[in-house]
């Protein structure tokens, strides 16, 4: 199995996990990690955003991996298109989620980004993917701590892609010890733009699954 579906059905399962109720609490480890044991970060609420044209509430999932070291966003229909046939599809699809976290004791930074899709675009189509993070507080006043991410593609290009960006976070800004009511607020658009009328190109989930996600590569210290 390609070790993105492994980590999908990891964090699907890890998804699931959450939702029950952990029987047993979770035992901590050694004072040497450098991140928060399994268990130790959560998410209590993944809220979408209504003018985002990419996402709508229930096909969005966050989900921190069981060691902590990514968080990953999977979206289920997040798709964009242009040209002939690709009429009904926008040629920008966008999403925005507040998502509501906890770490207590931790804090994160994004160190790296990756992104999972499937892209087919002919000549003379560009597709640009852009991520952006966020801290904000429940009055949406932002905090410390923020960064994105800008990928773009010139076709002809078809693939099923893992991307993967190191090092070229832009605007980056470290996070404070977030307090208890800080939301992580992560957007994601795919926009596509061509130089003529007649080729065409498009952007969606990948063609396995039909989900598009993004891995948030993590790197933690103690508050
Ligand atoms: C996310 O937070 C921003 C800033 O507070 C707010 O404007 C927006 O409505 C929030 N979205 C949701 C879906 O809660
Ligand atoms: C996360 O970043 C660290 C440090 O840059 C790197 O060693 C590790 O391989 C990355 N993990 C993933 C899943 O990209």
């Amino acid at each position: 199995m390609p070790p993105f579906f492994s980590l999908l059905l990891f964090v699907l399962c890890a998804g699931i996990a959450t939702a029950i109720p952990a029987a047993n609490p979770v035992a901590v480890p050694a004072a040497s990690a450098t991140r928060p044991p399994t268990g130790a970060a959560t998410i209590s609420k993944v809220a979408v955003d209504t003018e985002g044209s990419g996402c709508r509430s229930g096909t969005v999932a966050v989900a921190f991996a069981p060691d902590n070291s990514a968080l990953t966003l999977i979206l289920d229909g997040f798709h964009a298109g242009i040209g002939p046939g690709y009429e009904d599809f926008g040629t920008r699809a966008f999403c925005r989620v507040n998502v509501t976290m906890s770490s207590p004791g931790w804090a994160f930074d994004v160190q790296s980004v990756d992104f999972r899709s499937y892209v087919n675009i002919q000549k003379g189509v560009e597709v640009s993917l852009v991520s952006r993070w966020k801290w904000i507080d429940t009055k949406g006043v932002d905090m410390k701590g923020k960064g994105n991410v800008k990928k773009v593609l010139t076709g002809p290009f078809e693939d099923d892609y893992l991307l993967h960006k190191d090092d070229e976070l832009s605007d980056s800004e470290q996070s404070v010890c977030s307090k208890v009511s800080a939301m992580f607020q992560l957007s994601l658009s795919a926009t596509l733009s061509a130089t003529s009328p007649t080729v065409t190109g498009k952007v969606d989930g990948d063609s396995a699954d039909a989900r598009f996600g993004e891995i948030l590569n993590l790197s933690w210290r103690r508050c």
